[in-house]
């Protein structure tokens, strides 16, 4: 059981006799997530299912349904629903049933894209509306933790980006600290998704002002917080 790598859930499978399993929506460090259908309803829902090893004592599923709920008034967090239980290996193993959120991964969209990259006002659009979305997490004295391409279900709407984030990291309380690595993390994203290192040295300089080269003490010290940096966005002056 310790060294798990998948539940491989069969398509059609009930558990807890509320929910019907679906597809495997992705996975990640933690565990699995599947599309569920509640069965009363027909709703749509996403489960995610914890590798023991990640989650002794039910701690890691605990963090992020509390998390989840602190935050279940920021549009930019899926909503938590609620923890059941199922058999597996002759165990009762709990999982988390969330919003499912229809979208592509940020990683997926970027290698679809030519040159698996997005423009720099594209990007802009991209990185503002993550910005304006990890504010609402600030402003209630949160963060996520865990920002990377990974970890952003994204559907492009007219001229910008609908976003959700999945899979907060719990590194202890919020410090400004852990506020700031966010922030790190959302130019980071940026940066990746306008081309990474490979094309860095043949960026616009609007590019570049917002990157600062991915050197910490530079971005903090032009966006020491998420409202800095939404509103700088807002005032871009272009060359
Ligand atoms: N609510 C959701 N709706 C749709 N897909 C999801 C949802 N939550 C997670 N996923 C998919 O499952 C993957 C793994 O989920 P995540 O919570 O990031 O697990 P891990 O902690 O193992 O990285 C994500 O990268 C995403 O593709
Ligand atoms: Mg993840």
């Amino acid at each position: 059981m310790n060294n798990l790598e998948t539940f491989a859930l069969e398509p059609g499978r009930v558990l807890a006799r509320k929910y019907v399993v679906g597809e495997l929506l992705g996975k990640g460090w933690e565990g699995e997530v599947y599309h569920v259908t509640e069965i009363a309803t027909g709703i749509e829902r996403a489960a995610k299912f914890f590798f023991p090893k990640r989650n002794p004592r039910n701690r890691a599923l605990k963090f992020y349904a509390r998390k989840l709920n602190k935050l279940r008034d920021c549009s930019i967090i899926i909503r938590y629903h609620t923890q059941e239980f199922f058999r597996y290996g002759g165990q009762e193993l709990p999982f988390l049933v969330s919003e499912y959120v229809e979208g592509e991964l940020l990683t997926d969209l970027l290698k679809r894209q030519t040159g698996k990259r997005l423009q720099p006002f594209e990007a802009m659009h991209l990185l503002y509306a993550l910005a304006t979305g990890v504010r609402e997490v600030h402003r209630l004295g949160e963060y996520h933790g865990d920002l990377h391409s990974d970890n952003v279900i994204v559907n492009r709407s007219g001229l910008g980006f609908r976003v959700k984030l999945v899979d907060m990291y719990q590194w202890g309380r919020a410090t400004s600290e852990h506020l700031q690595d966010d922030i790190c993390f959302l130019i980071r994203i940026f940066y990746d998704a306008v081309g990474g290192a490979k094309r860095y040295g043949s960026q616009p300089p609007e590019v570049k002002d917002i990157c600062c080269g991915l050197k910490r003490s530079l971005i903090l010290k032009k966006f020491r917080t998420s409202e800095r940096l939404c509103s700088y966005l807002e005032n871009l002056e272009w060359s």
